[in-house]
């Protein structure tokens, strides 16, 4: 294997990986190295235009810690994280959809009852959210477990005001024995995705902006039914079609109704306006 070329080159290292004993990995790198090279050739990269691509992998891996995860921006913004979700959660008819994970949940979250309070000295308009869970065949699933989380409104996750923060504006909570849920939190927010690194400087040299329209993060688990994760987003949102991470289906798209002060869902009286949202959430059967 001598002399190689820009003619035979691509079938040179894909042979290379010929005695992989995973199978697996040898196609997803066989793969790879076709459309890499062929990306080379179809562009004629140049050295400079190559050795720029290194520089800015090399950026986003610097600034890359356990709680700023700049790869998996790159790929919610070429829109892969989109796509692999889309491949991967293909569902029935009347499921609700599926959507982007994005890099703002955690493990942990505080448990809340029914009715409780998941904004938690977050700062926002109230806003209370109500729903049920329920299969494909239209019946209830009880007990479902929701884990929700939500930007503030200045936009910012309680993750991003660092590690000594308390968790806010997120909580785990279960569905009753009807599926039913509700609770109390604050309106989401349209947000701008991290953008002080470099996937923020490679939208802005492609004239793209960072928004994500307003939505709510919810991920349903329950016995005997595949795992959901997904975003309710709010209705009119200047961003829904122009998501920086393409993550809005319609299906997904919902109403927060504004309500004049006074008498409140959860029975008390609120002094300030507030919203309520309301969501049926259903469930795709395992194996379905
Ligand atoms: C989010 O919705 O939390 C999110 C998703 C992708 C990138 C950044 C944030
Ligand atoms: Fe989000």
């Amino acid at each position: 294997m001598r002399n190689l070329d820009e003619d035979n080159i691509t079938r040179a290292v894909i042979g290379m990986h010929a005695q992989a004993g995973n199978v697996r990995l040898r196609e997803l790198m066989t793969s790879l190295v076709q459309h890499l090279h062929a990306f080379a050739r179809e562009t004629a990269l140049t050295e400079e235009e190559w050795f720029q691509g290194i520089r800015f992998l090399t950026e986003v891996g610097h600034i890359t810690t356990g709680t700023r995860q700049e790869f998996i921006l790159l790929s919610d913004t070429l829109g892969l994280s989109m796509l692999v979700t889309a491949l991967n959660h293909k569902k029935p008819e009347g499921c609700t959809e599926s959507t982007v994970f994005g890099p703002f949940h955690v493990e942990d979250s505080p448990r809340v009852e029914l009715g409780g309070d998941v904004a938690n000295g977050a700062q926002g308009e109230p806003c209370f959210v109500c729903g049920t869970v329920a299969g494909l065949d239209g019946r209830p699933v009880p007990h479902a477990e929701l884990q929700v989380w939500q930007a503030d409104e200045a936009g910012y996750y309680d993750v991003q005001y660092g590690e000594d923060v308390p968790h806010r504006a997120r909580a785990t909570l279960n569905a009753d024995a009807e599926g039913n849920f509700h609770f109390k939190t604050i309106r989401a927010e349209a947000y701008p995705i991290p953008h002080d690194g470099p996937v923020g400087r490679m939208l802005e040299a492609l004239g793209r902006h960072p928004w994500r329209p307003a939505h709510l993060h919810f991920m349903i688990t329950a016995p005997g039914y595949e795992r959901l994760i997904t975003h309710v987003f709010r209705n009119g949102d200047r961003y829904l079609d122009s998501d920086a991470v393409f993550g809005v289906r319609s299906s997904l798209i919902a109403d927060w109704v504004e309500h004049p002060r006074g008498a409140a869902p959860d029975g008390t009286h609120s002094e300030v306006p507030f919203y309520t949202l309301a969501f049926r959430f259903v469930l795709n059967p395992d194996g379905a």
